[in-house]
């Protein structure tokens, strides 16, 4: 029998895990994985996500930063779709305060859920997906796997955890098929900054401004890019953090 082979729907037949999936890169992450063939299991801590439920769309209120969280996602995939193609590792959260006004607290949850929880998720994904031998993890790095700037310590250290997370778990990875990836986000038009700013989305906006391109992205447009590294046409593309962000970790200031 002969396979045929739907370009508009690269994913059909695949399951995916789409942490902080219930808004910004996450939502739009689920939305074009889902429309390009794919069922997902769709992680968040909001309630919310739940009303994206449809064919295809498993929804899960969970804490990514719970070793259970992860362990009952790989087990819902494996149970709902009974396989495991695609893990994302997008939910994430920031702070902005100065180190001397951070406490511990601040900064360890930070680090639980940006880099503990990609650790835990591609733990539990990499036990289902070494036995089939393929599969793709595809990190949400950010701008801050490399810069920084005042009062994003905690965040920053735990984007370069996430970027050197990547590289060296894509050398375990692919000796079993499965690629290692990350997206390098600049700004990008969405709810993270809401409990900092009274209108967060419209602070990403007009911070976006400060990159060459002069404007934040959409959240549709980093979802084309993990879409792409979660893809076969990603296929020599091993352990990178593939920047997406408008041009700001290219020019000097
Ligand atoms: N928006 C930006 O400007 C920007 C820039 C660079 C990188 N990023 C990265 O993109 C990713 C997605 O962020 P976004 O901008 O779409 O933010 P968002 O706040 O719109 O969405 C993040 C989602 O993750 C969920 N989440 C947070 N903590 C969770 C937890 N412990 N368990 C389960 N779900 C949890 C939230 O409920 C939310 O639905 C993050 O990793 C962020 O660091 C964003």
């Amino acid at each position: 029998m002969t396979t045929t082979y739907d370009a508009t729907r690269p994913f059909a037949g695949q399951a995916a895990i789409v942490t902080g999936a219930a808004s910004g890169i996450g939502q739009a992450t689920l939305e074009l994985l889902h429309a390009q063939g794919a069922s997902v299991v769709a992680v968040d801590r909001q309630e919310s996500v739940r009303a994206l439920a449809r064919p295809g769309v498993e929804p899960l209120v969970a804490d990514i930063a719970r070793e259970e969280s992860a362990e009952l996602a790989v087990r819902t995939a494996l149970a709902r779709y009974g396989r495991l193609d695609i893990l994302v590792n997008n939910a994430g959260i920031i702070i902005n305060k100065p180190v001397v006004d951070m406490t511990l607290d601040d900064w360890n949850g930070i680090q639980a859920v940006n880099s503990t929880g990609a650790f835990l998720f591609s733990r539990e994904a990499m036990r289902a997906m070494v036995p089939a031998g393929r599969g793709a993890i595809v990190n949400v790095g950010s701008y801050a796997c490399y810069q920084a700037f005042p009062t994003i310590a905690a965040y920053a250290a735990s984007k370069g955890a996430l970027a050197q997370l990547t590289r060296a778990l894509s050398l375990e990875a692919i000796e079993h098929g499965i690629r290692v990836n990350a997206v390098g986000s600049g700004d990008v038009v969405t709810n993270i900054t809401n409990h900092i700013h009274a209108d967060g989305p419209k602070f990403l906006a007009e911070h976006g401004r400060n990159a060459p391109i002069r404007r934040a992205a959409e959240p549709s447009e980093i979802a084309e890019v993990i879409a792409f590294l979660a893809s076969p046409k990603a296929s020599y593309i091993v352990g990178a953090v593939v920047m997406a962000d408008g041009g700001m970790s290219v020019a000097l200031r």
